[in-house]
């Protein structure tokens, strides 16, 4: 269902050069391309972040994201596509666009980022599942180039071996950083011999690495490998970021430290509320979002947490996260009173100035208004 507000927001587009096109596995290839002396300052990025692609297919206009899998020191953009069977729009993508063609790609989008701390020595943990490693693979890079003292273990899930996007890559990574980074691989449809390897990354196996691959510490024979995690990096479908986020919240990981970038529409809360709040049905909302107004939107009730409720009717309203952690949907609540969930992300100040978070927040009045023009 579209719906005025989206027209809201829409990036800037430049036509780019595809300098590189390389098939990696049987359905995944990497493209290369050109930044103009011109666009550089356009195209900065951060590790984690991601640009859209916008091209014609079947006489539509196909927009699709695609994160970036270089590393910001890189300077350049590369993107590793999936191939998503022959009639698809990025089987399309693959045969019909050749070096030296140009799409339009827009400006660097997405907030899975994380701060770097050069002088830190940190452990970070990161789990990806098929071609939700391209932002991972940027961010691995990434912090073993600007963090000397940080190691970082990669679980790395895929149906099977001939599956594995950017292994040889992924492996030449580990031998230049022996003893600051480690990759370990699990197969869903294929045989391996060690039981531990075998299967999808969820909650179960997660406690099973815990338990078997980060009980020691050779740097600290006090500690345990999961003792020292200061970050947990997450990417792949909805419900693998569902069940491994909770899984390392249940384990002890603060939420604030575990960041994770969803790949689909998920309909459905990654971290499920801990409290219990009283009914309120049909709760009336009112939304301002790039200066257009909407009014007489009705809720069924406060049971889910607004921004869901919204997204589900049609608005496509600025999210990423949906769990408190990113930023991209706060917004100021004008009127009305709202429950947050957790509100880790904001300062006294913002909070003091009425911004919440609604991808977290509950209605708690039969009204509510929200304002997500923020400047
Ligand atoms: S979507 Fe990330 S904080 Fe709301």
């Amino acid at each position: 269902m579209e719906n005025q507000l989206t027209i809201a927001n829409q990036p800037q587009f430049h036509r780019l050069k595809i300098a590189k096109k390389r098939q990696l596995t049987k359905n995944a290839f990497a493209l290369e391309l050109a930044i103009p002396e011109d666009l550089k300052s356009n195209y900065k990025f951060q590790a984690g972040q991601y640009v859209t692609l916008k091209y014609h297919f079947n006489e539509k206009e196909i927009q699709n994201d695609y994160s970036f899998t270089s590393a910001p020191f890189e300077n350049k953009i590369e993107l590793v596509i999936k191939i998503n069977g022959d009639e698809s729009s990025t089987s399309f993508l693959f045969k019909n666009y050749q070096i030296g063609d140009e799409i339009s790609v827009s400006e660097p989008l997405g907030r899975f980022f994380i701060p770097s701390r050069p002088n830190e020595k940190r452990t970070i943990l990161a789990f990806a599942s098929g071609i939700g490693i391209t932002p991972i693979f940027s961010h691995i890079k990434n912090i073993l180039h600007e963090e000397q003292f940080t190691r970082i273990f990669l679980f790395y899930g895929n149906k099977s071996y001939e599956d594995i996007v950017l292994k040889q890559e992924l492996e030449d990574l580990q031998k230049e950083n022996v003893g600051r980074f480690e990759v370990f691989y699990f197969l869903s449809q294929e045989k391996v011999k060690d039981q531990l390897f075998q299967g999808r990354l969820d909650e179960k196996k997660i406690s099973l690495i815990i338990n078997q691959i980060l009980h020691l510490d050779e740097d600290d024979e006090e500690s345990t490998i999961w003792d020292s995690t200061d970050k947990v990096l997450i990417c792949g479908p909805g419900e693998m970021i569902k069940s491994v986020a909770n899984a390392c919240y249940n384990h002890g990981i603060p939420k604030k430290n575990i960041h994770f970038e969803l790949f689909e529409a998920f309909n459905d809360d990654i971290y499920p509320t801990e409290k219990e709040f009283p009914l309120i049905e049909n709760v009336n909302v009112k939304i301002k979002f790039n200066h257009i107004e909407k009014d007489g939107i009705v809720l069924k009730n406060n049971e889910r947490k607004i921004l869901q409720q919204l997204l589900d009717l049609g608005y496509k309203l600025p999210y990423s996260c949906k769990s408190g952690i990113c930023g991209s949907c706060l917004c100021y609540l004008k009127n009305g009173e709202v429950d947050m969930t957790e509100d880790e992300y904001l300062t006294e100040n913002e909070k003091s100035q009425g911004k919440i978070l609604p991808c977290v927040s509950i209605a708690m009045s039969k009204d509510v208004s929200l304002d997500f023009d923020l400047y």
